[in-house]
């Protein structure tokens, strides 16, 4: 695997793969912030489905943290990604340092329409969507892929960014992947590792939550917000913080009166200080 910190050195390698006697190499990228799990090398190894060059990139991206979120203790394991990415078979990895990235400070942003990004997660995080829409944009600028692949656990982030690169008319596919699983339910996520034992044993509830509405909606059950307000009662019970639990359109995540199959349940809600988000198609 090919290690690039620059632009300019990820660009050499990536004008390489498009030189190729026809035809050209098929490119794929996996963003990434790092301190990779299985879910992010089951993206890696479904990256290599669709395209002959397959790019990570790490990059912990300061414009979609909020003052006072976890910027700072975000985990930063390179080593061990490194290693996890050779071992998955990826091409290159891009994890260019801050200044590479903005080496002057970003005076123009991909700006989502509110009802895309002040909902769910951008209600409880402003802002965010705005800041995670303008790195991948300009991701997708550097690495120039045929393929980009993000994990469904990110259920608002895809749908922003399959907008995002509708709107744009960016010439990239993209690819949801979906949700690798702990065995006991709990979503694999880089702030897992933020969990004390307690809070681990815990963790679960929040996928056996979305679980009771899914099987709920689909045995016929039309009472959303019933259904919505029961699975936040029972997080509250167990000393869950829940910021939403919501029954929303898979396409663009908006209120539905009916059951048209197309539904997902998402939730957000802390445990301590662990902020969780999980999500199940109905
Ligand atoms: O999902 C993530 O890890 C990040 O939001 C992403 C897509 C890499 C942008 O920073």
């Amino acid at each position: 695997m090919q290690v690039h910190a620059t632009i300019a050195s990820l660009r050499a390698a990536r004008a390489a793969a498009g030189n190729t006697i026809e035809p050209a190499q098929r490119v794929a990228v996996v963003p990434t912030m790092g301190n990779l799990h299985a879910g992010h090398i089951s993206l890696m190894r479904q990256a290599r489905d669709h395209a002959d060059v397959v790019i990570a990139t790490i990059f912990v991206n300061r414009l979609q943290f909020r003052p006072g979120e976890d910027f700072e203790k975000y985990p930063r394991t390179f080593a061990a990604d490194c290693a996890q990415l050779e071992a998955a078979g990826v091409d290159h990895l891009f994890a260019p340092d801050e200044a590479e990235m903005y080496p002057q400070p970003q005076t123009y942003y991909v700006e989502p329409p509110a009802e895309q990004a002040n909902i769910l997660d951008g209600e409880f995080r402003p802002g965010h969507f705005r800041g995670m829409a303008t790195v991948v944009l300009k991701l997708l600028q550097i690495t120039q892929p045929h393929a980009a692949l993000f994990g469904k656990k990110d259920y608002q982030q895809l749908m922003v960014i399959r907008n995002m690169v509708a709107d744009f008319n960016l010439p990239v596919k993209v690819i949801g992947g979906e949700t690798v699983r702990a065995d006991d339910g709990l979503a694999l996520s880089s702030r897992n590792g933020y969990l004390s034992a307690a809070e681990r044993l815990e963790a679960p509830r929040l996928f056996q939550v979305l679980t009771q509405v899914a099987v709920a909606v689909r045995a016929g059950n039309l009472d959303y917000k019933q259904l919505e307000q029961e699975a936040m009662t029972e997080l509250k019970a167990h000393g869950w913080l829940t910021e939403y639990v919501a029954l929303r359109k898979k396409l663009d995540l908006q209120c539905t009166p009916v059951h048209d199959s197309g539904l997902v349940v998402l939730a957000a809600a802390r445990l301590g200080s662990t902020r969780l988000i999980d999500n199940l198609e109905v």
